[in-house]
């Protein structure tokens, strides 16, 4: 979070405010090699994973990934905001605080976005409590007939909007906020003199969500970021959600955030498509449950499910817009490294239609289903078997699926798929042949369907490259590494490559950490910027050119396999310098 305090005060106050001293007013610590550990204080534990860094003065929670610096360790356990954070540890340590740094253009978006995410607590209390009175009636009976407890209405912070033009808008700005920070907040909809074309055109405004069942989308700390409205009948749009806002950006966070966080040691994280999915399978005890927020999974939310656990299902609708986000999905997940799998609800049903219907018991027995398997299901329900035809187009597309998989993965799927077509063991294997990424494959080479993309080998590359550009970024944040070993280019990354040029031009980790743009990346910078396992600088340097190795090797042989697909694909006379590029590329390689 930007702050209006000289960067060098800030410094000094960090300095003169130990971690793990303050931390232990709270948490009892216990010094385990070069971490001290703890019970979490953000979310309910019986086994220590909140570990203090003393050399990097940073907390980070294995379990729930709250993470920061000592100011936003205050802010988190004393529920304050960045300055009256910096004020308790200022009086604390003794300092007086320092002139304001005249940075207006900070402050503003500081105090902004401080303004809008309470605007949006604000009406998600508003909007709470209208739904035990009259005018919330109607949206309570819509969720209780579709079958929510009282219990979960309450976990998920549920309300009612009225069936009125400017209810919240006037109980808003009875509270003191502004026309223009509801609007911002996409809280009300403000029509204005240039609407109407008339310079003394009165101002109007009403409601953006009005007559709905409101849901909150709360993000891992617990801000109001938005919301989703859902009708109460068939009027559409059936869901209506807040557009992008200042605080809000619907491609980077999922629904239930906050929920997730809490929960600890998830083997799976299911992602879903609905609200009403999330919360259906919560009320039925299923853990680990969120969803994408009216939109296609992106890569971002993948490098944030990532976060929560090891591996995700994606679970979503059982109809064919369904099945086709889930190929989707696994391509992003594929890209961002991250294992996935596939819950197949039968029937077309939705999760919240099928754990009604099935139960939790239902739930569990579900199989799931391996990528490779799902693009074959899908694949094999597009094609005509019973036809030649349809048996050699199978065949050659399933053989993209299975050349990119593990021997014995491919094993099992060669043996289906002989039974398939009826094609001979030899046969089946030459497809493969063709279809392993980067060889050289003939005039008539299957084509790439995007839907069914097999991972090529630079895949598993590529998330290595990301550790070890993530590795390199502690590595870098010690001070101990000569500058001349790393150039920006080797972070491909953005927000490590900006993390990179603000540690190079001297600012320090724990300021990089404060000034995150939100609560997901001060997370993740927290998780990276932990100091790296090393007994000394040598081992540090040695550690620091290992991983520039591996992402320049990465982005040769990335190159390499951009290139060998060019060379299939251009004409004939630039074929020529694309070999040489690539012969050369070829030898830095062995070198
Ligand atoms: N969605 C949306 N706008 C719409 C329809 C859907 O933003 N007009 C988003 C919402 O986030 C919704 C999700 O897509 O939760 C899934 O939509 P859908 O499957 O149509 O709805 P359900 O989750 O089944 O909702 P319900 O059970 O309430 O009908
Ligand atoms: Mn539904």
């Amino acid at each position: 979070m930007a702050s209006r305090y000289p960067s060098s005060w800030l410094d000094e106050l960090r300095a003169r405010s130990d971690l793990v001293q303050i931390v232990s007013g709270y948490v009892s610590l216990k010094k385990n090699g070069r971490k001290y550990w703890g019970l979490c204080p953000f979310h309910g534990e019986k086994t220590a994973s909140f570990s203090v860094d003393g050399e990097r003065q940073l907390y980070y929670c294995f379990g729930c990934k709250a993470g920061g610096t000592v100011i936003n360790f205050i802010m988190d356990i004393e529920r304050m905001d960045f300055s009256e954070a910096v004020a308790f540890l200022a009086e604390r340590a003794h300092m007086p605080l320092p002139e304001l740094e005249n940075s207006e253009e900070y402050e503003r978006r500081r105090t902004q976005r401080e303004r809008l995410l309470s605007a949006n607590r604000e009406a998600a209390r508003f909007y709470n409590e209208l739904l035990y009175q009259p005018e919330g009636a109607a949206s309570l009976d819509y969720l209780q007939k579709r079958g929510l407890t009282a219990n979960v209405i309450r976990r998920f912070g549920l309300g009612a909007s009225p069936e009125s033009w400017t209810a919240l808008t006037d109980h808003m700005l009875e509270q003191g906020f502004t026309l223009d920070e509801l609007r911002l907040a996409g809280l009300t909809v403000v029509k204005g003199q240039e609407e109407a074309g008339q310079a003394d055109a009165p101002v109007r405004y009403f409601d953006m969500f009005r007559n709905r069942a409101m849901f909150p989308i709360i993000d891992m700390y617990g801000n109001v970021l938005a919301f989703g409205g859902r009708s109460l009948g068939k009027q559409n749009p059936k869901y209506l959600n807040t557009s992008d806002t200042p605080v809000f950006n619907k491609r980077r966070g999922v629904y239930a955030a906050n929920l997730l966080r809490k929960q600890r040691h998830l083997e799976r994280v299911v992602l879903v498509e609905g609200y009403m999915d999330v919360i259906s399978l919560s009320q039925f005890g299923v853990e680990g449950v969120c969803a994408t927020l009216g939109t296609a999974l992106t890569n971002e939310q993948a490098r944030l499910l990532r976060r929560f656990a090891p591996k995700v299902y994606l679970g979503y609708d059982g109809d064919s817009a369904g099945q086709h986000a889930i190929l989707r999905g696994l391509d992003i997940l594929e890209e961002e490294g991250v294992p996935a799998g596939v819950l197949d609800f039968p029937d077309r049903l939705d999760p919240d239609e099928f754990i009604r219907r099935d139960g939790a018991e239902g739930f569990q027995r579900l199989p799931v289903i391996s990528p490779a398997a799902y693009r074959l299901l899908r694949l094999r329900d597009a094609m005509d078997l019973s036809s030649q035809e349809g048996k050699i187009a199978y065949a050659r597309e399933a053989a993209k699926v299975i050349s990119a998989l593990d021997p014995v993965e491919r094993e099992i799927h060669i043996r289906d798929l002989m039974v398939q077509t009826g094609f001979p063991r030899e046969t089946l294997l030459d497809q493969l042949q063709l279809s392993v990424p980067g060889s050289a494959a003939p005039e008539n080479a299957p084509r790439k369907i995007s839907s069914s993309r097999p991972s090529p080998p630079s895949e598993p590359g590529k998330s290595k490259s990301l550790a070890a550009q993530e590795k390199l970024i502690s590595i870098l944040a010690s001070g101990q590494i000569p500058e001349d070993i790393v150039e920006e280019k080797d972070f491909e990354d953005d927000e490590l490559k900006s993390i990179y040029m603000r540690l190079i031009r001297g600012e320090s980790v724990q300021s990089v950490i404060d000034q995150a743009p939100d609560d997901a990346s001060r997370s993740r910078y927290s998780e990276i910027l932990l100091s790296p396992v090393a007994e000394s600088k040598d081992q540090l340097i040695t550690m620091a050119s290992e991983c520039v190795d591996k992402i320049r090797k990465s982005r040769i042989r990335n190159r390499c396999k951009e290139l060998e697909q060019q060379i299939l694909d251009c004409p004939e006379e630039r074929r020529g310098e694309l070999m040489l590029e690539l012969q050369e590329l070829r030898k830095q390689l062995k070198k």
